[in-house]
């Protein structure tokens, strides 16, 4: 396994390229299932969950070429309607084939996800859009056995606006008999980018992007005639924001969904950044000290979840105390006890941690334990004096494409080297200095 090494104190400065957002390539690869016949699709990032997403397609029968962001996926045939759970247990969001299967064969065998390191994570809401549509399931030995003999359209409330729940259900009610409203839909970015892509198969959905959800279904979907291209990722870019904000540099992230990252940029300008906005490039620079900005992660449009950790970060180094609620997931605060290994002040009582800002962070050895922990804990190591080791980077590589090139090319001294392996304090900066 690997570990990252990290002399932090720079300031970043220069260009950062947003990738394709990867919680819209996951589903969006996954719906070409519900198509016979070639797909191109465009932009999409280099990632461990990518891989493990083509993997489980190429064992349902529908093989990939990847070439630099486009990847060739033929769905002509399905050999199996399984996604058995050596690969679930790897990749949760797996459990999205369910609606497409459900959808093209009218049978479904998916391991049941199991929870993660940030939540218990049902798929109860999944089950019950997919019931209304006339899906039946059992669920025995681990696994939703599901079937259906025809799709109708329906009604269907949900309790919580879940973001694959809403794109797994779509997904099979695009080719239901009739009218479906799904009503409390999540309103994601995410899942706007997969209506877009049904859509440009044939599908006739309206109100992506809000509350209601309104499917007209029709008998088959055929491959796109030009390719889909994968929307940036407002994750990423909101990331890279916090690293320009923590080191004090001017940093423009380039490429990046500015519609979508409106909560974070505003509470970056809250917290007493300067943010340029020109098309899609933002550069971010701060003049004066980190002001303490309290955020309550909520649903989109709301301060996402997913940048509640870096947040965290951030906020370690600001002159007050603030508050973060984290009210999506009930256990994402792995993070603190990683973040006051570095120095930090935080303390936390149920769903919110109360930071208490210091003056500077101090490297250390620490572990990553889920995707955004792990995104953190770089951002504090970019900050902190002295070097950093972080370890179990194979969380990192799920959501990060080329992060170690990303930041170097910004003037980060960091390098990714096996976990036994020593980086004498002060090489990386002297290897930066010379090069
Ligand atoms: C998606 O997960 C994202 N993953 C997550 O990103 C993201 O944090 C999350 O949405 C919230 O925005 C992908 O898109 C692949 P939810 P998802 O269903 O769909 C409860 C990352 O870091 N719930 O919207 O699994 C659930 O327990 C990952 O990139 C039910 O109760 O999240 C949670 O409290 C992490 N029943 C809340 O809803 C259900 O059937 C929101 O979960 C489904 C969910």
């Amino acid at each position: 396994m690997d570990k990252l090494v990290i002399e932090g104190g720079q300031p970043l400065n220069g260009i950062v390229p947003i990738s394709g957002a990867k919680n819209a390539a996951l589903p969006i690869l996954i719906a070409t299932l519900l198509a016979p016949g070639e797909h191109i699709i465009e932009n999409v990032p280099a990632l461990v969950d990518i891989s493990f997403t083509l993997s489980l397609l190429g064992r349902i029968g529908c093989p990939s070429l990847v070439a630099g962001g486009r990847v060739k996926l033929d769905t002509s045939r399905i050999a199996f309607c399984e996604a058995p759970y050596d690969v679930v247990r790897k990749m949760r969001a797996s459990v999205l084939v369910l609606g497409p299967l459900l959808a093209r064969c009218g049978e479904a065998r998916v391991s049941l996800p199991g929870g993660c390191a940030i939540g218990v994570r049902p798929v109860d809401q999944h089950l019950k859009g997919l019931e209304a549509l006339g899906c039946e399931f059992k669920l025995e030995n681990g696994y939703i056995n599901g079937r259906v003999d025809r799709l109708i359209g329906a009604e269907i409330h949900l309790d919580v606006p879940t973001v694959t729940g809403t794109e797994n259900i779509l997904m099979a009610a695009v080719l239901a008999e009739g009218i479906t409203r799904i009503h409390n839909a999540a309103c994601e970015p995410e899942i706007v980018d997969l209506a877009r892509f049904l859509s440009s198969m044939g599908a006739r959905i309206k109100g992506a992007g809000t509350s209601v959800l309104e499917i007209d279904g029709v008998p088959a979907l055929r491959p796109a005639r030009i390719p889909h291209r994968i929307l940036p990722d407002r994750i990423e870019a909101g990331t890279y924001l916090v690293a320009g904000a923590l080191t004090g540099g001017r940093l423009t992230i380039s490429g990046a969904p500015v519609p979508e990252l409106g909560a974070v940029l505003s509470a970056l300008t809250d917290a007493g950044c300067d943010l340029e906005i020109d098309g899609d490039s933002v550069t971010i620079t701060r003049s004066g000290p980190l002001k303490p900005v309290s955020v309550s992660t909520e649903p989109h449009p709301g301060f996402p979840t997913d940048m509640q950790a870096q947040w965290m970060s951030l906020m370690s180094l600001a002159e007050g105390e603030c508050d973060v609620a984290e009210n999506i997931f009930e256990n994402r605060f792995m993070h603190v006890p990683e973040l006051c290994r570095l120095g930090a002040d935080i303390a936390t009582n149920n769903n919110v941690a109360r930071i208490s800002g210091v003056t500077a962070l101090n490297g250390a050895t620490v572990m990553a334990t889920d995707l955004r922990a792990s995104a953190c804990l770089v951002l504090a190591g970019l900050a902190a004096g002295g070097q950093t080791e972080i370890l179990r980077l194979y969380h990192l590589d799920r959501g990060y494409e080329r992060l170690v090139e990303k930041l170097r090319a910004v003037g980060a001294c960091l390098t990714r080297v096996p976990d036994d392996a020593r980086v004498p304090v002060g090489t990386l900066s002297e290897q930066r200095a010379v090069s």
